[in-house]
């Protein structure tokens, strides 16, 4: 058997129906932490729509064969295996009864039935159920489920499963029972059972039909207080998706129970959301934020889930972005409506700048490596490792497009047309396509190519103005660059783009538009619909020549190239009416000028910044007519890995040094307005986590960090350590802690010894807090002669680290592989070293947290000569001692 449990690949073309249904499942569970019993009925029948096959051939991994009957007569012919379970010659319908037996407290996968903390938690996206029973594991086989839980009633007083609580009582020898129906049909993937001592916040809510909904946010005892922001989430999620689109919750009961060990933000079980506690608990004492606005935005994404994905469900894996994509853009569409509601254009490019942000940052990476997919991929070895940045994220863009093309309503109506059809099915990513075509009457085949190729598109943008004949014409030609392999083969033809554009004249203000062929001129920002290879748009009636305004709010997922002149940036950067591209307008200005300085950097050759450069970030700095939150992400600079990746050959000691050159010039340039915005940004007291106390503190706490770069940090130490100590919340805490560990870093300044020591102390029982306090210690700019990866080595040590929790794991070891690339990628390989240790013993451990950290090496071809050698080497090691499918499935692709 081994033999064939090599890798396998799992190819879209290869899709065939089930050849058997199952319409109900019973499920007991006699729960014991090491010896856990599960006994499933299920009513299985022949598909009708499916070829014939005389063997039901069940999924199954790591269970224990204990019994089994078929229509109540015991089974001879059933066959368990390393795979699963072989039933041979069944009738057309009959009942299954399957016992068998499996071992939670050993499963440190985290899929499956696992405990954590002493209590039961079960993960079954994408294959976890299979661990748990035997059965047709995949999402378009849809059954109702009643499910029965008999535990200790001492040790586990809570049994929580999906749907309506129908049953309780006690059980002889102090044990007890609970019984739960859901009335929903569902894929396997959306079971949870979860058992233990736990406490719920409630409220009961009525929706818009006037039905009372009980919601519950359970947690262990010690985390009650807690729980109210992720019940505040989930309320203005549900009244959100009623107004919206429509969508009412269809369950009397609504629950959310958060566990400290998870591999991923949180799951959209049916009616019992399991999510990692980093996505639920929040004080102003722990909590930043950032904690804060993901917690809403992930409790939105999995509520979300319960129509785009639970009652809506995908055919199978490949269809993954039809559910994940959908409710990303959906989960963004609620937070930018909290931020500012429909009107607050400002706020909501807030939004629209940070997930662009994240999209450049690690969807366009992924694009330009080993692993890169479309939207919808073609194969895959581990389905575990296509939950990726481009399914999320850039399925998200593609879902947006839509609503771009078609306008909010033309959405709401392929939306409704989508759920009318579909609501109960499993389905395909061509279905969703179709509902939005056929609701708006458009014929949108070419739009498929968003879903089948891989690679980020590039569209290149000329210009000319003719004075005399006062037209512009706008030529745009795309295509994808020089692709990475793995791009390059999806790559068939040109996308349909909608290309949002502006132009500006002189005065800065926008020009109306008339395009050739019009009557007249109307609006000021038009979406082309880009469909050629190469084309031109003429504008007519252009009074003078205009400077134009690209892809505004990033309407499509593409890199524009445009010439522009350093003045034409610091132009768009000052008088833009769209905010997204005042924001692009300085980042890139900020990018051109690192890149130039990287490369000299790494020549050896002295840096120096134009003046022009720093007034035009002075000019952001001080316009107070600027939201603090849109000043702080203009006055960020892009990142290094950012950076690094758009250099021919990364050199991310090149690009840090450029970056830290920036930084200081800025901090010593705009010193004094540096300090005077600290003063103007204090939020005095009691905290408040709306979006505008948040951007005052950002901007107030970016400051902070620029003053800790200045040769004398004197006035950013003093700062600091009274921001510190006199915090009455995380974000300016943390911010400060940050501050005096980078001043410390040029300084060798000994001030951050009490506040760090501190901080331990102070939140020693909050594990979320104390990631963070791995994490800040992992991602610290090295001082001279003391490498960070020393740091790390000795908090490996430390009692509180744990590999085993992935939170803790991520804090540490992923902040320092994936978060500080200047010390990550140090010259002597010794980052790298550290790596291949760490996905060996997280492979033994937990391959799908391994294989994430398996991927942080996939772009090795792209570094420098010396790093590139050093990486393979250290992927090579990996390799020949991996053992998980999921890690292999990464180390191979990237040494292809
Ligand atoms: N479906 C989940 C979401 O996006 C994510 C998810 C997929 C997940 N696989 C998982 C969560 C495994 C935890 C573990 O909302
Ligand atoms: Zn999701």
């Amino acid at each position: 058997m081994s033999d064939l449990a090599t890798p396998n690949v799992i190819r879209r073309a290869d899709y065939a129906p089930p050849a058997f249904l199952i319409d109900t499942v019973a499920l007991e569970f006699d729960l014991a932490p090491e010896r856990t019993i599960v006994k499933s009925t299920l009513r299985v029948r022949r598909n009708p729509a499916a070829a014939h096959a005389s063997h039901l051939e069940l999924m199954g991994e790591q269970l224990e064969f204990v019994g089994a009957s078929l229509d109540g007569q015991p089974l001879a012919n059933v066959r368990a295996h390393e795979h699963g379970l072989t039933v041979e010659n069944v009738p057309d319908a009959f009942e299954l009864t399957l016992t068998g037996a499996c071992n939670p407290a050993a499963n440190t996968t985290l899929s499956g039935l696992y405990v954590s903390s002493g209590n039961f938690f079960t993960q079954c996206e994408a294959e976890g159920f299979r661990r748990i029973t035997w059965f047709l594991d995949r999402p378009d086989v849809m059954a109702t489920y009643t499910v029965t839980l008999r535990a200790d009633k001492a040790a586990y007083p809570v049994l929580l499963s999906n749907g309506n609580l129908v049953d309780t009582g006690d059980l002889p020898d102090g044990r007890h029972f609970a019984r739960w129906e859901d009335p929903f049909r569902k894929p396997s993937y959306l079971f949870a059972l979860v058992a233990g001592k736990l406490v719920a916040l409630e409220e009961r809510i009525t929706t818009g039909s006037g039905r009372e909904k009980l919601l519950q946010v359970w947690v262990e005892p010690h985390d009650l207080d807690k729980t109210r922001h992720a019940m505040d989430s989930l309320i203005h999620a549900i009244h959100w998706d009623e107004k919206r689109f429509g969508l009412e919750l269809d369950l009397d009961r609504f629950m959310i129970v958060a566990v400290s060990d998870f591999n991923m933000g949180a799951m959209e079980n049916k009616g019992l959301n399991i999510f990692n506690t980093k996505y639920v608990l929040a004080n102003p004492e722990t909590a930043t934020d950032t904690d804060f606005a993901n917690i809403e935005a992930v409790v939105g994404h999995e509520y979300f889930h319960n129509w785009t994905g639970n009652r809506v469900t995908c055919r199978d894996w490949f269809q993954l972005s039809l559910k994940e994509g959908l409710t990303v853009f959906r989960d963004q569409e609620f937070s930018a409506d909290m931020s500012g509601g429909d009107q607050d254009e400002a706020a909501r490019a807030t939004k629209r700048i940070e997930d662009v942000r994240v999209l450049r940052q690690m969807q366009f990476a992924e694009d330009a490596g080993p692993m890169a997919h479309p939207v919808r991929p073609e194969s895959y070895v581990e389905i575990n490792n296509f939950y990726t940045m481009t399914v999320y994220e850039k399925g998200s863009e593609v879902v947006r497009m839509y609503q771009t093309l078609f306008g909010r309503d033309g959405f709401r109506k392929g939306m409704d047309l989508y759920f009318a059809r579909h609501d109960g099915q499993a389905v395909t990513c061509d279905d969703f396509r179709h509902a939005l075509a056929d609701a708006n009457g458009r014929d949108l085949a070419q739009f498929e190519r968003w879903y089948s190729q891989a690679g980020t598109p590039r569209v290149s943008v000329t210009t000319s103005y003719d004075e005399a004949q006062r037209r512009y014409v706008v030529t745009v030609a795309q295509g994808y660059g020089d692709a990475s392999p793995a791009a390059r083969e999806t790559q068939k033809g040109p996308l349909l783009i909608p290309f949002a554009i502006g132009l500006i004249g002189p005065d800065g203000a926008d020009l109306p538009l008339r395009l050739e062929g019009e009557a007249d001129a109307h609006g000021t920002t038009r979406v082309l619909e880009v469909t050629g290879a190469l084309q031109t748009f003429t504008f007519v009636d252009v009074p003078v020549k205009p400077l134009p305004s690209l892809l505004r709010n990033f309407s499509a997922p593409v890199i524009v190239e445009y010439d522009y002149s350093n003045d034409e940036l610091a132009f768009l950067l000052a008088h833009d009416s769209d905010p997204f591209n005042r924001w692009e307008a300085g980042q890139r200005l900020a990018t051109r000028e690192l890149l130039t300085l990287a490369t000299r950097a790494a020549e050896g050759r002295p840096l120096e910044l134009d003046d022009a450069v720093v007034d035009a970030f002075r000019r952001v700095l001080t316009d107070e007519t600027l939201s603090p939150s849109f000043r702080e992400l203009a006055l960020m600079l892009p990142s290094e890995t950012y950076l690094a990746e758009q250099m021919a050959e990364s050199d991310p000691a090149a690009v840090h040094a450029a970056r830290q050159f920036v930084r200081r010039r800025l901090a010593h340039a705009l010193k004094a307005d540096w300090l005077a915005v600290y003063e103007r940004h204090v939020t005095p007291g009691e905290y408040e986590a709306t979006p505008v106390a948040a951007g005052h503190r950002a901007l107030k706490n970016l400051a902070l960090s620029y003053l800790a770069e200045l040769d004398d940090p004197a006035d950013a130490v003093r700062l600091a350590t009274a921001q510190y100590d006199a915090a009455n919340n995380m974000t300016d805490r943390s911010a400060a802690l940050s501050a005096l560990l980078g001043a410390a870093a040029s300084t060798g300044g000994d001030f951050v010894q009490r506040p760090l020591q501190d901080f331990y102390e102070r939140f020693e029982k909050e594990p979320l807090v104390i990631d963070k306090w791995f994490a800040l210690q992992a991602t610290q700019r090295g001082g001279a002669g003391r490498p960070v990866i020393d740091t790390v080595r000795a908090l490996m040590a430390h009692p509180a680290f744990n590999l085993k929790n992935p939170n803790r794991a991520r804090s540490l070891v992923f902040s320092f592989c994936g978060a500080n690339p200047a010390q990550f990628h140090a010259a002597d390989g010794s980052g790298y070293a550290f790596w291949a240790e760490q996905v060996l013993a997280l492979d033994a451990l937990n391959p799908q947290v391994a294989a994430r950290l398996a991927r942080m090496l996939e772009l090795w071809r792209r570094f420098t000569p010396k790093l590139r050698e050093q990486m393979h080497a250290a992927l090579k090691q990996v390799a020949a001692g991996v053992k998980s499918r999921d890690v292999r499935e990464i180390v191979e692709k990237a040494l292809a």
